[in-house]
């Protein structure tokens, strides 16, 4: 496995690779890696020649300063954990290598994905997650891109954006990865406490729950019930919404073929974000 902290000489061998016909699979992270990560990396492996896997805790995302300065770095057991994966190529840079003083960001219109959910609860979140992606994806120009369904607003965000900028990517979504019980993994999960660990699990099994309730209630009535059960919960809930998971628009009245629970809570000082499809 070859690690690389600066973009040419990253660009320099994946020249290499593309000269010998290979095609080039990309795994943006943020670090503290977990087999959620781990499973990109594997779906990249099994449909393209060289995997790239990018740790970069990107600032411009982060619209909680004090969640920035405690998100876990772990590059150490994280190059060894990509190294027994099989990874082929993992790219470290440093902050003044992706915005570099030149560097303009794009911009686009995002619509709708701006104003609800996490656009709607972290402003500025996704115009710092374009950013980078955008940034990344000009240096390593893979051929396919792997994001988590984990994320599912994200993932959305990055397809659009490939689409807006007619980037020859292929965004290839991947499935959420969970504990044994039910936990989506996550790399914030390293700051749960033992007890908060144990809580954590609420947010699947509320998850679980709402779909089980959807047989026979409405999504506002569903909704209602799991706001209460939060209520008397020690998890601050931030926002529980059924989605048309196409268009993003929030279902009150009926259920819609392609609806999806998103769910994000806190359990003590952790924001946590899971969702399932109902
Ligand atoms: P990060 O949270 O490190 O996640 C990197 C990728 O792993 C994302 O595509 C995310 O959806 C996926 N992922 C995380 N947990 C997962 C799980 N339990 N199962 C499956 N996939 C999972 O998302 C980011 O970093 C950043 O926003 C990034 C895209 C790198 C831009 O900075």
């Amino acid at each position: 496995m070859r690690v690389f902290y600066k973009i040419a000489d990253l660009e320099r061998f994946l020249e290499e690779g593309k000269l010998e016909g290979k095609t080039i699979g990309f795994v943006p992270t943020m670090g503290a890696l977990h087999e959620g990560h781990i499973s990109l990396v594997s779906k990249s492996k099994s449909l393209t020649d060289l995997t790239v896997v990018s740790i970069f805790v990107n600032p411009t995302q982060f619209n909680n300063q004090e969640d920035f300065e405690k998100y876990p770095i772990k590059t150490e057991s994280d190059l060894k954990f990509l190294e027994e994966n099989s990874c082929d190529a993992v790219f470290i840079p440093a902050k003044e290598e992706i915005y570099a003083p030149d560097y303009i960001s794009p911009e686009i219109n995002i619509g709708i994905l701006e104003d609800v959910l996490e656009g709607k609860f972290r402003p500025g979140h996704f115009k710092g997650v374009i950013q980078v992606v955008y940034r990344l994806f000009q240096i390593v120009k893979p051929n396919k891109a792997f994001f988590g369904l984990k994320d599912y607003q994200q993932l959305a965000v990055i397809k659009k954006m490939t689409d807006e900028f007619k980037l020859p990517i292929e965004i290839v979504p991947c499935t959420t990865i969970r504990e044994k019980d039910g936990l989506a993994m996550s790399s914030r999960n390293l700051r749960l406490n033992q007890v908060e660990r144990l809580e954590a699990l609420f947010i699947y099994e509320t998850l679980i729950l709402a779909k089980n309730l959807a047989v026979k209630y409405s999504p506002s009535e569903t909704k209602k019930i799991i706001e209460d059960l939060y209520e008397e919960s020690s998890l601050k809930l931030e926002y529980f919404e059924f989605i048309d998971g196409s268009s993003f628009e929030k279902l009150s009245n009926s259920w819609e073929e392609n609806a999806v629970a998103c769910v994000v809570a806190y359990v003590g000082e952790v924001r946590l974000i899971d969702n399932m499809q109902i």
